[in-house]
């Protein structure tokens, strides 16, 4: 079945359209990065906190992360037959930790072991919208700062631009996006009709 990564910065309202195309979708199975594993959450509760100093690192992790995410239950759902959604996957890490300064030749290299996604899409949303939202739900991580993420979208934008990715603007309500985004799978993937 059709693997696809909804990608874009802290803010820009993957988890609320994710949560709607799960409810519109038929066989829909959500994940999202950093992951429920043990590295996930070394990344949450050390590295997102301020843990590491040296961005090479987080790349590492986040990287380990999704080899043992993808092996471990992406492949599996896949297998029997669901369309895996996940929240972020190797484009986050291209966009923060290229952002924070890794080369993405070297971001792209320890990626490699991991298939890239069938459909990757971005939303894309004004850093100052993504971080009013951000203090709105309150509690401001590490990458979350507006400076950082305008360095975060270039790259996103840059990447979608290169690899043909769709970029949505997410500026809209969440229900429009989640619509926009249905489209695209449906035309780029051929993928299911909507429960509704
Ligand atoms: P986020 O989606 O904000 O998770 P949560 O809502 O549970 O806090 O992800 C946490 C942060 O991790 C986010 O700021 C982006 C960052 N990140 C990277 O820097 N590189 C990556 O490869 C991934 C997956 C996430």
């Amino acid at each position: 079945m059709a693997f696809v990564a909804v990608e874009g910065i802290d803010g820009s309202g993957k988890s609320t359209v994710i949560g709607l195309l799960a409810e519109m979708l038929p066989r829909v199975y959500v994940t999202r990065e950093p992951s429920g594993g043990p590295i996930g959450r070394l990344i949450r509760e050390w590295a997102l906190r301020g843990g590491s100093v040296d961005p090479h690192v987080d790349a590492l992790l986040f990287a380990a992360d999704r080899i043992e995410h993808y092996r471990r239950e992406i492949e599996p759902k896949l297998r029997e037959n669901f369309l895996v959604i996940t929240e972020r996957y190797i484009e986050s890490s291209i966009a923060y930790q290229g952002a924070a300064g890794v080369p993405i030749d070297f971001i792209l290299y320890i990626n490699s072991l991991v298939p890239k996604p069938d459909l990757t899409v971005i939303l894309d949303v004004d850093p100052q919208i993504a971080v009013e939202r951000i203090a709105r739900r309150g509690g401001v991580e590490k990458f979350e700062h507006a400076t950082f993420l305008r360095r975060v979208r270039e790259i996103y934008l840059r990447r979608a631009e290169e690899e043909g990715y769709p970029v949505v603007d997410a500026s809209r309500p969440p229900d429009v996006v989640a619509r926009d985004v249905i489209d695209i799978i449906r035309t780029r993937l051929g993928y299911g009709k909507s429960k509704r």
